[in-house]
């Protein structure tokens, strides 16, 4: 039982889940989020540290949250992780912790951030062709993708999930090819729809598909049916093979917005809460923090954080504005 009230906004939705970055930095440089070079960093200084982290974490958990994701930039390139899994666990038996990852260092740490108890793992994977991931990854690193998605296997975890996004003209022709790879892998395939976060703010509706579409192009060929006990704070829809071999999962975020039963708040590597990827406004709990507040004060800036979350994101309308910060630097 949650030892402080629940977080609950003026639509209704109660705050279950925590997404923390926990650096803007990267071992890839995908061209849908980052420039090839000259990507400003944040100062040290500026980043919180784990023990900051996991004070906010606490309080988040004491108001009743119940999932953890860590995220970054890329997570797995800020040293000790594994430490931080260790402090965030002790919060909770019952946490839900997990990580969003490129999976290039899985390889190396996957045992080892099982153990120290993380509980899911996503990993991200746009292409299964080496010369596609080199031009929008702009790395040479496939086959460590799938090294660390072999040793995140190997290490326990399951089930383990792969985050794609699709883009017109780059990897659509891979659908179907993707999703049977991840069927006979055993791995649970997301596809997410791109999204305004890119740093250089290059995004082209016109390169969106679509998650109906991308479910018709697997339904022709691997025939689906929608999972039961569907959870409706879940952004993937997600479906099943109809002969039994696993599932798959659309991400509707731009033409199918979930935003009415989102249960998500995020926090920066820099110590800024924001109740939306797309929010325009940050809460600094950085300053707090480190200005001696107690934990009440961190709850009540949390209160009035998700008090004022919007009731949703207004991407393809008049009003919509990028946010200043790119995907990196908010976390996934
Ligand atoms: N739209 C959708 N997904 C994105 N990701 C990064 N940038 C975008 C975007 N603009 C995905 C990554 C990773 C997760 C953190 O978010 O591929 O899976
Ligand atoms: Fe790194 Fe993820 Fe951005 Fe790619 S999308 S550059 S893996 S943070």
């Amino acid at each position: 039982m949650p030892s402080r009230a629940h977080l609950v906004d003026t639509h209704g939705r109660t705050v279950r889940d925590l997404r923390i970055s926990v650096t803007d930095r990267c071992n890839l440089r995908c061209t849908y989020c980052m420039p090839a070079e000259g990507m400003p960093w944040l100062p040290h200084e500026q980043i919180l540290t784990y023990e900051e982290i996991v004070r906010i974490a606490r309080v988040a958990v004491e108001c009743g949250v119940t999932g953890v994701r860590l995220t970054g930039g890329e997570p797995t390139v800020r040293r000790e992780l594994a430490t931080l899994v260790r402090q965030l666990r002790a919060l909770s038996p019952a946490l839900d912790l997990s990580i969003t990852t490129n999976g290039i260092k899985l390889a190396e740490m996957a045992a080892e951030l099982r153990e120290a108890g993380l509980s899911r793992v996503n990993i991200s994977l746009d292409t299964l062709v080496r010369e596609r991931f080199v031009q929008i990854a702009r790395r040479d690193r496939l086959a460590d993708v799938l090294m660390g998605i072999d040793a995140a296997r190997r290490a326990g975890f399951a089930p383990i999930k792969i985050n794609t996004v699709l883009m017109r003209g780059f990897n659509d022709d891979e659908i179907v090819s993707l999703a049977g790879w991840a069927r006979d892998e055993g791995l649970e395939l997301r596809f997410i729809e791109w999204m305004p976060l890119d740093f250089q703010q290059k995004w082209d509706r016109e390169k969106l598909v679509s998650a109906a579409e991308t479910h018709d192009a697997i339904h022709a060929v691997y025939p689906l049916e929608p999972e039961e006990g569907d959870d409706p704070s879940a952004p993937a829809r997600p479906w099943r093979y109809c002969d039994g071999k696993g599932r798959v999962g659309f991400v509707g975020s731009v033409s199918n917005p979930f935003c009415g039963s989102c249960d998500r708040i995020r926090l920066t590597a820099d110590g800024q809460v924001r109740t939306c990827l797309f929010a325009l406004k940050e809460w600094d709990f950085r300053a707090l923090l480190r200005g001696g507040a107690d934990d009440g004060a961190i709850e009540q800036l949390m209160r009035d954080a998700v008090l004022r979350k919007q009731p949703g994101h207004l991407i393809g309308q008049a009003e919509f504005r990028q946010p200043e910060r790119g995907m990196s630097s908010i976390g996934g």
